[in-house]
């Protein structure tokens, strides 16, 4: 075979290298894409509920997703994933936080409580929590885990609100089943026995 022989067979070798590749290469191993995916991981350290968590997270996801699906905490509910109904609110350093909005890697550092820190059962329930209970402001009950958060971080920051500050700091929680009477009910008790508490304690 001559020199120009052989170069027409190029051609025809590199494809019938690449149907050999196709029909008998091993497809890469699943150690080889564990460590694809790993890559793309970060590590970080959440502190929830009092408890130190050191995980591998994805970039992108959010603290709701985290703390459902990675921690099991799945008190916290999840509605519209836009940070418009108020249902997956935690607290954060103190503060409300919407955990569908926030990124998990965002919230390293901060001491965030779950709607699972309030109480260890029906006997120790939250006051808020018991408020709820005893005025029936819960129907499905599905928006009321993010409707505690929030309303649990406003009282403790402004314990001596108004009604109207209340309702007012109310209106991120979207509920639709409830007319929000009872909750507001429920809410002036809570705010009412914690005025009560303090003036006693100065008296
Ligand atoms: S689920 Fe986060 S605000 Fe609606
Ligand atoms: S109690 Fe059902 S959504 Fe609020």
């Amino acid at each position: 075979m001559n020199l120009a022989q052989l170069l027409t067979c190029v051609p025809r070798l590199v494809i019938a290298g690449r149907w050999w590749l196709y029909w008998f290469a091993e497809p890469p191993s699943a150690p080889y894409l564990d460590s694809v995916e790993s890559s793309l991981k970060i590590p970080i350290t959440l502190h929830v509920n009092g408890t130190s968590h050191e995980i591998f997270v994805d970039p992108h996801w959010t603290l709701a997703y985290v703390l459902r699906d990675v921690l099991s905490l799945t008190g916290t509910k999840v509605a519209c994933g836009t940070g418009d109904c108020g249902c997956c609110t935690v607290i954060a350093d103190g503060r409300a936080i919407l955990s569908c909005i926030t990124l998990a890697a965002a919230a390293q550092g901060m001491r965030i409580e779950t709607i699972e820190n309030l109480s260890s059962g029906l006997e120790s329930l939250h006051p808020i929590q018991a408020a709820f209970v005893e005025t029936g402001a819960a129907q499905c009950g599905f928006c009321i885990p993010g409707m505690i958060m929030n309303m649990k971080a406003f009282i403790d920051e402004k314990p001596t609100c108004t009604d109207d500050d209340l309702r007012r700091a109310l209106g991120g929680n979207i509920c639709r089943c409830t007319g929000y009477t009872k909750q507001v009910e429920a809410l002036i008790k809570v705010r009412n026995s914690f005025s009560k508490k303090r003036r006693n304690r100065h008296s």
